[in-house]
């Protein structure tokens, strides 16, 4: 049987944004559509910057990433633009017009589908507000549609960014420290809410987080950085303790053995499946790959019109 394309494949992924040192080291990593994915790691050890070269709001200084079938690096502004109403994101700090009430800001997340004009003057159809307000049923917001974002608590502000999220239609979300505002209750509903998108609509989420508790308790796969290089890549029951230990001491020689003994699987595992020439590391197109293909668009960030998030 023929496996299913990845939703998401990112292939040597390396950035680096003062010239020398690395934020991300030579990153290989697949998402398959529908999957839950979180990554852990330190303080610096890239998570941001990954999660960021995905959707390109961070250019890669070599690398491929590929967002169902296209590529997301060399693609044009208008490309860029389509790719990314199917790649949501949501932020550690909600990012939402605090004045507006929750319905107006999750449909926010229609402005991708809109000409500039009809954004900028607010208009929707029936159709989108409908959606809007399905969207906030399914955080389970529905009597909080008219309230204003910012006399919402920490949780409720979230799931409303996963409702603006929700309403893009995506294939794919990304979560940038969803919970690390938040208290343990509401961080639980709102991974409820990430893990119910992943599972009932078949949104792959790619989420970066600190607590490793959730991560082991929430994901498919975690994936693990330290100082930008991939250290671990597995299902949550792989996770141990000493390789959480290492990942979390900043312990560079232990993270480099991971680092050494995850590339040493995944060639393997590329030998398996390719056959007995696939094994070495011409074969792998190691050295092909290693300059990559360099980014050459520059890349605005995505922002709200609006001065006043929360
Ligand atoms: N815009 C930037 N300009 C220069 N260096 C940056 C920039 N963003 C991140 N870095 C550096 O890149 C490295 C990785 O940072 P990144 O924010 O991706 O890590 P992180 O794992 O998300 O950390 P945290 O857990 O603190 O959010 C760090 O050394 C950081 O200082
Ligand atoms: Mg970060």
């Amino acid at each position: 049987m023929q496996e299913e394309s990845p939703l998401l494949a990112v292939s040597h992924l390396t950035k680096s944004y003062d010239g020398w040192s690395r934020a991300l080291d030579d990153v290989t990593f697949s998402l398959r559509r529908g999957e839950f994915v979180s990554i852990i790691g330190s303080s610096g050890a890239g998570k941001s910057t990954f999660l960021r070269c995905v959707n390109r709001l961070v250019v890669p200084t070599s690398g491929v990433v590929e967002f169902d079938g296209r590529e997301v690096c060399t693609a044009s502004r208008r490309e860029l633009r389509a790719l990314r109403r199917r790649i949501a994101m949501v932020f550690q700090h909600y990012n939402l017009v605090g004045r507006s009430t929750a319905v107006e800001n999750v449909l926010q997340g229609r402005l991708g589908y809109k000409s500039a004009l009809a954004g900028s003057l607010g208009i929707f159809t029936e159709e989108e507000k409908h959606r809007a307000f399905q969207a906030l049923e399914q955080v389970g917001l529905s009597d909080f549609a008219y309230a204003r974002a910012d006399s919402l608590s920490g949780g409720q502000k979230q799931r409303v960014g996963i409702a603006r999220s929700l309403v893009q239609d995506p294939l794919l979300m990304l979560a940038d420290e969803p919970i690390a505002s938040l208290d343990p209750k509401s961080s639980r509903t709102v991974m409820d809410r990430l893990r119910w998108a992943a599972d009932e609509l078949g949104i792959a989420c790619l989420v970066n987080l600190h607590q490793v508790d959730f991560a082991l308790e929430y994901s498919d796969r975690i994936i693990a950085l330290s100082g930008g290089r991939k250290v671990f890549d597995g299902v949550p029951s792989e996770l141990d303790d000493a390789t959480v230990k290492a990942i979390y001491d900043g312990n560079h020689d232990s993270a480099q053995q991971l680092a050494e003994a995850e590339e040493l699987a995944a060639a393997e595992e590329y030998a398996e499946a390719a056959g007995p020439a696939a094994g070495t590391a011409e074969a792998e197109g190691r050295e092909g790959a290693e300059g990559g293909r360099p980014a050459v668009l520059p890349v605005r960030p995505a922002s709200l019109a609006a001065s006043e998030v929360v």
